[in-house]
């Protein structure tokens, strides 16, 4: 379902443009109290000709975690090895990724919380002690032998902090959560889109892609693409503010930066659930979808704008959703306390 969506902040196949992705902090946009302690980190390490600290980055996905991580190996002048929790299925694969690092290098785990907890376990000693404790052979010929690493950075990227195990978490000295941009930030990274793809857009078309980005550069990008394609079909390459808004209206998303799946969702819990208070059980039961995605994906943007919000009973919808979906708001009388 979701990969059918256009302004959802998963990958899809054609965010793959490496050419967008930023190469130093310079030019990486907003999150600056990231930067600011990054910069520092990074500085201090190639000082001291030693690797950086582990790091783990936390947040929905498309805020530039991936990015981050790439920035980091580049501005401290090392290679950066690229993987992820699901790859990793046996030790033996992280001990060949490990075994293959240079000194300083950065190991860039993706998805780390869906780690095997076996694997799990081996990283322990390689994050604390750059050393590989393995068991070769079977049963009672077994032994576990050791292997010295060089030192390096582990970089763990993940949407689902809780997930991750504490001792796993503890290992890392650095922690950073990313946050979603304002749309003055994404507004400098729509421009910097267009002058990437040398692509001329007017200022009030620039703000209209900000503001219906949800607060995430992947979906700024994605969205930029689309709007760039109606300009060179149905305009003369320009993007304007009406090419956009035609584009975006024919692109399903609203002035709220919301989508059908918005709606689905936010309907379910105003008419299937009486607006709740409601688990998120049932209302991705009732949608169809993952409890995970839902909870990743649909619900942290709409919570941040204030859709939805979380109690201990379920998931409450507030009067801007009733204003939202036009349906008229009464405290208490969709509440099942009524
Ligand atoms: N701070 C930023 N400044 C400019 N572009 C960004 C920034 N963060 C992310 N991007 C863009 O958004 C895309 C998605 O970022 P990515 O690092 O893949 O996100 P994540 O790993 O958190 O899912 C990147 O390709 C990059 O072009
Ligand atoms: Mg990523």
């Amino acid at each position: 379902m979701d990969k059918e969506r256009i302004i959802t902040a998963m990958t899809r196949k054609e965010d793959d443009d490496q050419t967008l992705r930023p190469s130093t902090l310079d030019q990486y946009v907003g999150q600056n109290d990231i930067k600011e302690m990054l910069d520092i980190y990074i500085k201090a390490a190639r000082k001291r000709e030693e690797a950086l600290d582990h790091i783990l980055l936390y947040g929905p996905p498309g805020l530039g975690k991936t990015t981050l991580a790439q920035i980091a190996a580049n501005e401290l002048g090392v290679d950066i090895k690229i993987t992820s929790g699901p790859a990793i299925e046996r030790s033996g694969d992280l001990a060949a990724i490990l075994s293959s690092l240079q000194p300083g290098d950065v190991l860039f785990i993706d998805e780390i919380h869906r780690l095997p907890r076996f694997v799990e376990e081996v990283l322990y000693a390689a994050m604390e002690d750059y050393v590989l404790d393995i068991i070769i052979g079977k049963d009672h010929d077994s032994r576990s032998i050791r292997i010295d690493l060089p030192p390096f950075t582990l970089i763990g990227a993940t949407t689902r902090f809780g997930d991750l195990s504490a001792p796993l978490r503890e290992r890392f000295g650095v922690v950073f959560r990313l946050n979603y941009y304002d749309v003055d930030d994404l507004e400098k990274i729509v421009k910097r889109t267009a002058s990437v793809y040398q692509t001329d857009i007017v200022p009030k078309a620039i703000i209209a892609l900000a503001q219906r980005s949800r607060g995430t550069p992947r979906i700024a990008n994605r969205l930029f693409r689309r709007v760039r394609d109606f300009a060179e079909i149905i305009g003369d390459g320009i993007i304007t503010e009406k090419i956009t808004q035609h584009a975006l209206g024919k692109l399903g998303i609203d002035e709220n930066g919301l989508d059908d799946t918005d709606y689905r969702y936010l309907k379910a819990i105003v008419e299937k659930f009486g607006g709740g208070p409601v688990g998120i059980e049932s209302i991705s039961a009732s949608i169809s979808e993952e409890m995970t995605t839902v909870e990743d994906v649909y619900e942290p943007y709409l919570l941040m704008e204030g859709y939805i919000k979380r109690t201990a009973r379920g998931r409450v919808a507030t009067e801007k959703t009733y204003t939202a979906l036009g349906i008229k708001y009464y405290k208490g009388f969709f509440s099942d306390e009524s």
